[in-house]
């Protein structure tokens, strides 16, 4: 059994850690996350693990990336738990500062997020991927790493922080793992807590929505009209009738697609009951 990872709460000595790894020539993987982790967050770390000599799980519940209405007083916050899940998958470090490390008074530096964080998400939830791309551009400055992993489950949040990466020549390169699922297609999210059990099953009509696109798509089925029209329907279906969006873009511009080509992707983002819900597939 691997040793229980070592907890550091201080930017000062995870910094010096990250630095004297470094300068004796190894690779760090980064795992930035919120914490009340799932075997999701679990297969970064796998990841992680395998193409890097150190790797550093971060737990933050960021601050910046929530809206005034939105879940973050009330976001799940279990470090116990989460230690005890990343002691045996084997990560080196869990670095957990407090809101007043990471953000003290005098911080009012913040990230311009790309353009393709105008979109989507952008739009629903307004400043939120400035307050990601600000707290992930500390997180690369204060673990200096050769890769850092992220789940396509936000798909958007991915291809932001890529195009960040890209436009700042930011010397890391981003790892995009496989959305893990339940067995009944649910996607996992330390969200889905939240959901009631009738709420559970309403949930199913994100993926199954996102199957029937696929397989429409496979059929030979290109017009978007028809596909967003067969997403909404399967999601009303399934009970859910508040959607913020369940649409196909282009892959890498997020551009809206009237007819689907390759390389494409369908994202939805509802609410179930009072949980927003996102979930995607590339087509
Ligand atoms: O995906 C998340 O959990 C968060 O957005 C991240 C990347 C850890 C930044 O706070």
């Amino acid at each position: 059994m691997p040793p229980r990872p070592q907890i550091i709460t201080s930017i000062t000595a995870m910094q010096a850690q990250a630095l004297a790894w470094r300068a004796a020539g190894k690779r760090i993987g980064l795992v930035p996350t919120m914490g009340a982790l799932h075997e999701g967050h679990l297969s970064l770390v796998e990841a992680a693990r395998k193409e890097n000599d150190f790797t550093v799980a971060t737990i933050f519940v960021n601050p910046t990336q929530f809206g005034p209405r939105e879940d973050f007083a009330k976001y799940p916050r279990t470090l116990e738990q989460d230690i005890a899940l990343l002691s045996p998958a084997g990560c080196d470090v869990v670095f957990a500062p407090t809101a007043e490390e990471m953000y003290p008074p005098h911080c009012t530096t913040a990230i311009e997020p790309p353009q393709v964080a105008s979109v989507l998400e952008g739009t629903f939830r307004p400043g939120h991927f400035r307050g990601v791309c600000t707290v992930v551009l500390k997180l690369f400055e204060l673990v200096p790493s050769e890769r850092a992993y992220f789940g396509q489950k936000d798909y958007q949040q991915q291809l932001v922080l890529r195009h960040m990466v890209r436009d700042l020549n930011l010397p890391v390169k981003i790892v995009t793992c496989p959305i893990v699922r339940e067995a009944n297609g649910l996607a996992l999210s330390s969200r889905n807590r939240y959901l009631s059990d009738a709420e559970r099953n309403s949930a199913l009509g994100l993926s199954v929505a996102l199957q029937r696109v696929s397989h429409a798509c496979q059929q030979g089925e290109s017009d978007g009209a028809t596909l967003r029209d067969l997403m909404r329907s399967t999601l009303t279906e399934h009970g859910i009738d508040r959607i913020d969006y369940a649409t196909l873009v282009q892959a890498d511009t997020l551009e809206e697609l009237s007819v689907i080509r390759s390389p494409a992707v369908a994202l939805i983002a509802c609410h179930v009951g009072t949980t927003r819900l996102i979930d995607n597939q590339c087509l």
